[in-house]
C-alpha cells in the first residue's frame, strides 16, 4: 500500500464542466494517482458543471459572489470551505472570476489554471474564437500557476496545435477541448506527484 498522503483537490468551474468531468474519470482510472477530488466550487447557480457533478457523486457547492460585499469576504467564505475540506490543491476549470491575492496568498503556488491558447497570445475571455478569428496557423493550450496576474502566471506546460485551414471555429473549439482533457489530467498528475518544481517564472516537470 502507498504511504503516500492522498491529496484533497477542489475543481472550480463557472459552466459546462466538461474539463472538471475529464479530472474526474482521470481520478477514478487511476491517472491521477493519490488524489480524490474532494469539491466542486462554482460561482453560478445554473452552471451544467452542477449537474455532472451530482451525476459523478462529487460533493459541489455553489457560493454566490453576489452575498458578499467584497470579492475578498467572497474569498474568506470559500477558504473557510477549503480549510474544511483539508483543499491541498485548487484546479480552475473554466472559473470566470479572477482570483484575488487574498486566497493566492493562501495557496501560493497551488493553484492552476488552463487556458485555451499559448499564452501569452490571446489572454483572457473567448481565447479560441479571437486566435480563430485572427488567423493564426498554430495554437494551442497551457496549464499554469496561477499568481496575482491574469493568465500571466508561471507556465507549467504548453501544447501547440495546427489549424487546418479547411477547419470551423467549432472544429477548431473541439480540438482544443481534446487536447484539453489530454493535457490536464497529465500536469494535475505531475502537480501530486510532487513533480513540478516553481522557481520564480521557470517551472520544472521532474
Ligand atoms: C476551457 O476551454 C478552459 O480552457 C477555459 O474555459 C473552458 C472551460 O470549459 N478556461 P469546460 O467548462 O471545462 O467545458
Amino acid at each position: 500500500m502507498s504511504k503516500k498522503k492522498i491529496v484533497n483537490i477542489a475543481v472550480f468551474a463557472s459552466g459546462f464542466g466538461s474539463n472538471f468531468e475529464a479530472i474526474v474519470r482521470a481520478v477514478r482510472e487511476g491517472k491521477i494517482k493519490n488524489s480524490r477530488i474532494a469539491l466542486l466550487i462554482t460561482d453560478i447557480k445554473d452552471a451544467y458543471v452542477r449537474q455532472r457533478a451530482r451525476r459523478l457523486g462529487v460533493k459541489e457547492v455553489f457560493i454566490s459572489p453576489a452575498s458578499y460585499p467584497s470579492k475578498e469576504k467572497y474569498e474568506r467564505a470559500l477558504y473557510t470551505i477549503l480549510k474544511r475540506e483539508k483543499i491541498n490543491l485548487i484546479v480552475l476549470a473554466g472559473f470566470m472570476r479572477v482570483v484575488s491575492p487574498y486566497l493566492i496568498s493562501k495557496f501560493k503556488n497551488r493553484i492552476i489554471n488552463i487556458h485555451p491558447s499559448l499564452l501569452p497570445a490571446f489572454s483572457g475571455k473567448e481565447a479560441i474564437a479571437r486566435a480563430y478569428k485572427y488567423g493564426v496557423k498554430v495554437t494551442g493550450v497551457t496549464v499554469h500557476i496561477v499568481d496575482e496576474r491574469v493568465d500571466r502566471g508561471p507556465i507549467i506546460v504548453q501544447e501547440a496545435l495546427s489549424i487546418d485551414p479547411g477547419w470551423s471555429l467549432k472544429r477548431l473549439e473541439k480540438e482544443i477541448h481534446k487536447v484539453e482533457h489530454r493535457l490536464f489530467p497529465q500536469v494535475i498528475n505531475y502537480f501530486v506527484s510532487g513533480g513540478v518544481k516553481v522557481k520564480g517564472r521557470k517551472v520544472k516537470i521532474v
